[in-house]
Order: C-alpha cells, then sequence, then structure tokens
C-alpha cells in the first residue's frame, strides 16, 4: 500500500511502454491517478491492478485522441467528475515509418493530431489551472526524435521537434510561477511503439539495444519531480544528441537512415 497523498496525476498511454511505468511510480508514490488510451479492457486491467496493490482511485478514460474533439471530451470529463489535476502527463504518441512520398497522409494527419494536438489542448487546458493555483507540474514525453533529422519517420520527429520547442519556450513562460515543465526524451525504448509504427524489422530495433522502458520513466519521474526542464534518458542517447548537434544535418540524417535500414537477421 503506498501512502495516500490526495493528489492527481492524468497519464495519456498509461496501459503500455512507458506512460505504465510511469503510472507505477506515481501509484508507488500514493497518488490517485486518470489514465486515458483507447482500448477500455487495458484500462481497466492496469487501474485494477494499481488500485489493488496500491490502494489507490484510479479513473478511467477510453479516448482516441487522434479524434479532433477527444481531448476535450477528455478535459470536459475531468472536470465533470470534480477531480483536480496536480501533474499532467502527456505520453500517448505514434509513429509511422516510410518514406514520405510513400507513406499514408490520413495515418500521418492522424499522428499530428495525436501527437501534438492532443498534448496542447491538454496542456493548455490544464496548464491554465495549475498557473492560476500557482502550482502543479507537467510532463511531455517526447525523445531524442525531436533534435535529430528523422529519415524514414518524419513526420514522427517533426511532431516531437515541435512539442520540444513548444516545451521550452513554456519553461520561460512560467519562470515567474512555481508551475514546471519537464520535456522527456527517451532513444529508442524496448515497448510496443515499433510494432505500431511498423519498424520491427529495421537495424535500430533489430540489432540495437533498446532502453528498458521502467528506467526511462524513472529518469522522467525523477526530473519531474525535481521541476527540470529537460531530461534526456540514457547516457548513449545523451551522447547521439550532443554528436548530432555539431556534425552537419546531413551527416546526422545519414546515421539515422542507416539504423532504418532493415536488419539482416529478418531478410
Ligand atoms: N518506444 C520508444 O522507442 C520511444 C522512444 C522515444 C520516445 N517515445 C515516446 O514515448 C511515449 C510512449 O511510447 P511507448 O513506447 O511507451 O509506446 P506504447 O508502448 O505503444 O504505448 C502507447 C500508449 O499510448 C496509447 N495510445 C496510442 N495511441 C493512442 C490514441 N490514438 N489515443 C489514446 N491513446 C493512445 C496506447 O494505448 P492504446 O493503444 O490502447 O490506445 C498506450 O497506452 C510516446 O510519446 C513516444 O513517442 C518512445
Amino acid at each position: 500500500m503506498a501512502t495516500f497523498n490526495g493528489k492527481y496525476a492524468l497519464i495519456t498511454g498509461a496501459t503500455s511502454g512507458i506512460g505504465n511505468e510511469l503510472a507505477k511510480l506515481f501509484a508507488k508514490d500514493g497518488y490517485n491517478l486518470v489514465i486515458v488510451a483507447r482500448t477500455e479492457s487495458d484500462l481497466e486491467g492496469v487501474a485494477s491492478g494499481l488500485s489493488s496493490i496500491y490502494g489507490i482511485n484510479v479513473t478511467t478514460i477510453a479516448k482516441d485522441l487522434s479524434l479532433p474533439n477527444a481531448p476535450f471530451e477528455v478535459y470536459d470529463e475531468v472536470k465533470t467528475r470534480g477531480i483536480k489535476i496536480d501533474v499532467l502527463v502527456n505520453d500517448a504518441a505514434q509513429g509511422q515509418y516510410g518514406k514520405f512520398v510513400e507513406t499514408d497522409i490520413q495515418r500521418e494527419l492522424e499522428i499530428v493530431r495525436l501527437n501534438i494536438m492532443a498534448y496542447l489542448v491538454l496542456t493548455k487546458f490544464f496548464l491554465k489551472e495549475m498557473v492560476a493555483r500557482n502550482e502543479g507540474k507537467i510532463l511531455q514525453v517526447a525523445s531524442i526524435g525531436g533534435q535529430l533529422p528523422g529519415p524514414m519517420q518524419s513526420v514522427y520527429h517533426a511532431t516531437k521537434a515541435f512539442i520540444l520547442s513548444h516545451t521550452e519556450a513554456l519553461v520561460n513562460e512560467l519562470k515567474d510561477t512555481a508551475v514546471t515543465i519537464t520535456a522527456l526524451l527517451p532513444g529508442p525504448t524496448d515497448t510496443d511503439f515499433f510494432n505500431k509504427a511498423g519498424m520491427e524489422h529495421t537495424k535500430m530495433v533489430q540489432e540495437g539495444t533498446l532502453s528498458d522502458p521502467a528506467k526511462v520513466a524513472k529518469d522522467g519521474y525523477e526530473a519531474l519531480m525535481s521541476g527540470d526542464n529537460k531530461i534526456i534518458s540514457g547516457l548513449k542517447n545523451k551522447v547521439q544528441v550532443a554528436m548530432s548537434n555539431v556534425m552537419p544535418d546531413s551527416v546526422a540524417a545519414k546515421q539515422v537512415e542507416k539504423q532504418m535500414e532493415p536488419s539482416e537477421k529478418e531478410k
């Protein structure tokens, strides 16, 4: 059982991967949770698991956040239930593998709505309340992809660059308040993400070292609680971003392109 702290964290994408590991960390520290994802049965499974282990309240909201009205509906539902959100975690996002001239634009617009618009809407509404109370924290799960060129994942990388840029600006706008916003930048991590993105066959997934989502979540959680602006999870990822900052974009893009090639192991 956790020591109940009476606070609420809203976590999108809490049923799998990094978001699920973050949900466990909040629950362990006695936070009640509002968890959002598409699959009702997964939400119920996570809710009953966390509430029975930690004795916290878990509210589930099943929504497809890539639908234009969905993030507004999530906010309305939280208000209707009279819940005050102390911490917002925007985690749910997807990618899509393929050359931009060949990929499906509808799928990419869905990704833009999920990875950018849902983050923006939820951040806007909950941040307004946090600033009015002068308390609260937001974690934006971004990616090192937001700081690297993204051949074969151009839209995904661009969505993460948007979130990073927006977060950096908010850090400045919030500097005279007690509210903090933190960007978490994971590198390739061992979750269902690559399966959903059609990337399982790439060298990055088959031959690279994938981070443990529990470790990534712990890095993000600690940075959030310390009020840090940005955390790149893992030394290898810190080095990759630092090197890409000093090398020409074309060289950084070539390195990512290599990682996106089909692995020999798959052939
Ligand atoms: N894995 C990586 O290598 C990696 C690297 C860098 C950054 N990240 C970032 O980490 C975050 C989490 O990714 P992950 O790797 O943990 O992915 P994951 O294991 O695929 O989990 C994604 C979560 O988001 C939910 N979700 C997906 N689409 C949704 C939608 N349209 N509406 C509502 N919920 C949706 C999923 O539940 P449902 O499917 O039931 O909706 C699930 O709970 C993302 O922001 C991702 O960009 C991941």
